[in-house]
């Protein structure tokens, strides 16, 4: 694994790599609980910055909470999925790095899936500049629920995939020391209705098979709808419940 704030060539590819799946990823990735946005943002509205919003999943629950929503990502594609979903919420292209906002800008700053593509130590600085006193850091991440045996079975299969609960602690746990905080953190839970198809499709946009070679990554996806096909809780299936568990992290830098 990468430790954090450490940059190859490899790991700046995968960070970069989400633009031109950006239409998939919108339509197959999954979204986030209610529970999860309430455990981090409380039930007030905020101004908050969504950083790394990608296509816009995260910011779909911030808005149906009722907060005003600003969306950064480095990618212009993925921000245009955004824009075409919720034409009202501004987007700026920027980084966690070079956050294109105002000092005190905003109430709370939450990332979904993102924080560890974070340079961590210029991101925590930029954080300390964009919010306002008593501002909130929320750092979300999504993991399929392996407990369930298919999908402890897929991700057998897809060992390649190196991010896991463990992986997203060490960058909370360095975002908590540089911002001076706690790490409060709360589980949810969200279940995706797929088709078998659309579970293939939506590890197509994982960094790492995206970045693949064409041949590794045909390769590895047909290993992956071989093993819907045989499992004995998805053979036959036309739609499957593919849960995820979700852990949000709530960091009040002092
Ligand atoms: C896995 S996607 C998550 C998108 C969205 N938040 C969601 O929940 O679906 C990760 C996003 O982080 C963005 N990203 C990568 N490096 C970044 C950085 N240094 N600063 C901000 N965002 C970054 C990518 O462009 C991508 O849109």
């Amino acid at each position: 694994m990468t430790a954090p704030g450490e940059r190859t060539a490899a790991w700046r590819a995968r960070a970069g790599s989400f633009g031109p799946v950006a239409a998939a990823y919108a339509a197959l990735r999954p979204g986030y609980p209610s529970e999860a946005v309430a455990f981090v943002l409380g039930e007030r509205p905020r101004r908050v910055l969504d950083l790394g919003a990608g296509t816009g999943l995260l910011t779909r629950a911030l808005l149906a909470a009722g907060h005003e929503v600003v969306a950064v990502d480095p990618s212009a594609e993925m921000l245009a999925q955004l824009g075409s979903r919720f034409p009202d919420v501004p987007t700026r292209v920027g980084t966690a790095e070079q956050i294109p906002l105002p000092d005190r800008d905003v109430d709370a700053v939450v990332a979904g899936q993102a924080a560890h593509w974070f340079d961590i130590g210029p991101a925590a600085r930029e954080l300390r500049r964009v919010l306002r006193p008593g501002g909130v850091v929320g750092l979300i991440w999504n993991t399929r629920d392996r407990r369930v045996p298919w999908v402890g079975a897929l991700d057998e299969l897809l060992s390649g995939e190196i991010r896991d609960h463990a992986a997203d602690q060490t960058v909370v746990d360095a975002f908590a020391h540089l911002l001076g905080t706690g790490d409060d953190c709360a589980e949810s839970a969200v279940v995706q209705a797929v088709s078998p198809a659309e579970v293939v499709g939506g590890i197509g946009t994982r960094s790492y098979v995206a970045t693949m070679d064409a041949a590794a990554r045909e390769t590895l996806l047909g290993r992956v709808a071989a093993l819907l096909e045989t499992h004995p809780d998805t053979r036959g299936r036309e739609l499957l419940e593919l849960p995820y568990v979700t852990v949000a992290h709530r960091l009040a830098p002092g």
